[in-house]
């Protein structure tokens, strides 16, 4: 996708920059009585609601932003995605996640053909394959069914699986549809990952899905190899067939693997990575938890946060208003960061998976032209479910940094909870802090304010707040499949949005790969040493020393060592 402007140099950026002036003369308090202004600063679709009148910004700015979006080219941008052209120009591939829970009959193209039929013919494969794990049909080496499955993978092919496994777990649904069974994740290196894991587990009653894109990821495989072990070990090596499956792009590395190529649920170049969690990456290890109509709930909400985003106009678009928005946090206001806060903890892996889907996507230096950036792209995302997070780093984002929030509540909880006596159930408790911390970050609380409760001289400092602190609401319906497929097509449009408008590739990652090649060289250098007492060589001083004292700290372990998993 040739884009040769820099955004920055166009008027309407110019024109934004010049308009902050007029923002920084303006307080979240007075811009919240103009109930004109919070009324067209409220969205809804499908039955969630979003609130942004809290944001630093008036009708102007919002128009202003709309004007930044035309000089970006977003309509167009996001029409080539839709359309299957390779946006992805540093990695010759299509972007079409949305073809990934597109109704049976809908058309996406890549590369002259429709994706579509692939999608299904995938999807009804996870549905038959896991019915038949779920119903004791596929059976284990031993002959007693699978009811546990632990998922080996990372980033992408961990992140967006457990933050919908996390978010289902406690919808009663998905309890009823996933009785007996258990759903375990597998991503980090770290041997005590794996111990964590198969503590408790049987590999008789055990089904491993290995899932990666490329099937080389160094953690991956090396856990994979582990499993595997811990399978053979225990049953023989012909039981990998029973208890081991994939899910990747690459069939040929799956079956060298030693995975049976009909046992291997694939997907496709164009699906990134970090976008994947509604290909097979996630499909496949959910339907086996959940069963495949709970999941398929899933897709259809994604799929119509899909729809929102490609046909609605850009002032009444959820994922394109976001995404200005957080433009004009970072790239205006000078806001680096973002929370996500969601009030429900159901949602507690939904910043994680952000984290990645943000960070990786849009954490870039230079135009999807290789031009660098004359300002900073990308955002620093974190956060926490609410309340624990307003015990743990919210004093920074009241009186400290300014941290534009998102604040994400749920109106009916996954699981109510009543008390006799108590003055409100202990979900409108939980609400009642989803409403107060909007409020506190735009109002804060002034000296005057403080002196007329009579608070002592010496503390009105410390117990001032500022306020002007901008964040947003989502309202969310419910939490099932349906609403939680929402709620990610959401912040996946919306970083595209955002990269769209920086006008970087957000579906590369480069930045990735020189730390691995650097612990390729690391890894070398451990086995020449261990091995044939080979001196460290090759590496800064700083790296030498380190190495050389974790060597000789760790000489006393034997490079030999037979085979050994953890004993936990
Ligand atoms: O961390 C880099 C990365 O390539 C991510 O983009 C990706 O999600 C992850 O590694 C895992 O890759 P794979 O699915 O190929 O194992």
């Amino acid at each position: 996708m040739a884009s040769s402007i820099i955004i920055s140099d166009t008027q309407p950026w110019k024109d934004l920059k010049a308009h902050v002036e007029d923002i920084k003369k303006t307080h979240l308090r007075d811009l919240l009585t103009d109930d004109k202004r919070c009324q067209s600063m409220f969205l809804e679709f499908d039955d969630i609601l979003l609130d942004y009148s809290r944001q630093q910004a008036t009708l102007e700015t919002i128009q202003k932003l709309l004007k930044l979006a035309e000089a970006a080219s977003l309509k167009d941008k996001i029409n080539r995605m839709y359309s299957g052209e390779h946006i992805n120009s540093t990695e010759n591939r299509s972007v079409l996640h949305v073809a990934l829970r597109a109704s049976r009959d809908a058309v996406i193209q890549s590369d002259g053909k429709n994706v579509v039929p692939e999608v299904w013919k995938v999807l009804d494969n996870i549905q038959e394959f896991s019915e038949r794990v779920r119903n004791g049909s596929w059976v284990g080496a031993t002959g007693k069914a699978l009811k546990d499955v632990v998922a080996i993978g990372i980033g992408g092919s961990f992140l967006g699986p457990l933050f919908v496994h996390t978010a289902l777990q406690t919808d009663p649904e998905a309890i009823e549809s996933a009785r007996g069974r258990q759903l375990r994740f597998l991503a980090n290196v770290d041997p005590i990952d794996v111990a964590r894991n198969i503590t408790g587990l049987n590999p008789e009653t055990t089904l491993v899905v290995v899932v990666s894109k490329t099937f080389t990821t160094a953690e991956t495989m090396l856990n994979a190899r582990t499993l595997r072990e811990w399978i053979s070990s225990a049953l023989g090596p012909s039981a990998v067939a029973k208890h081991m499956v994939a899910v990747s792009t690459n069939l040929k590395l799956v079956e060298q693997f030693g995975i049976d190529p009909n046992n291997a649920f694939a997907f496709w170049d164009w699906v990134g990575g970090r976008y994947s969690v509604c290909s097979a990456v996630g499909v496949l290890p959910l339907s086996l938890q959940y069963g495949f109509s709970v999941i398929e709930k899933f897709l259809s909400g994604a799929s119509s946060i899909d729809q929102h985003f490609y046909s609605q106009p850009f002032e009444s678009n959820i994922p394109v208003l976001l995404g200005l928005l957080s433009i004009w946090n970072v790239s205006f206001l000078g806001y680096p960061a973002r929370a996500i806060l969601p009030y429900s903890q159901a949602l507690e892996k939904l910043a994680p998976h952000i984290q990645q889907v943000s960070m990786e996507s849009n954490g870039k230096g230079v135009s999807i032209d290789g031009v660098p950036l004359p300002f900073e792209a990308g955002e620093i995302d974190f956060g926490e479910p609410g309340t624990n997070g307003q015990h743990s780093f919210y004093q920074l984002i009241h009186q400290g940094r300014v941290i534009p929030c998102d604040f994400i509540g749920v109106v009916k909880s996954q699981q109510p909870v009543f008390l006799k006596g108590e003055v409100v159930s202990n979900h409108d408790e939980l609400m009642s802090n989803y409403f107060a911390q909007p409020d506190a970050l735009a109002y804060g609380k002034t000296a005057d304010q403080l002196q007329k409760e009579n608070v002592s001289p010496h503390l009105i400092p410390h117990k001032t707040f500022s306020g002007n602190r901008p964040s947003l609401s989502l309202l969310l319906p419910s939490l099932n499949a349906y609403n939680i497929g929402q709620l990610l097509a959401i912040y996946e449009h919306r970083i595209a949005v955002e990269g769209f408008i920086w006008g970087i590739n957000s579906f590369d990652q480069w930045g990735v790969e020189l730390g691995k090649s650097l612990a390729t060289q690391v890894r070398k250098q451990l086995n020449a040493s261990r091995t044939k007492q080979e001196p460290v060589q090759g590496f800064n001083f700083s790296t030498t020393t380190m190495l050389n004292r974790y060597l000789q700290a760790s000489s006393d372990i034997p490079a030999d060592l037979p085979t050994s998993l953890p004993k936990i």
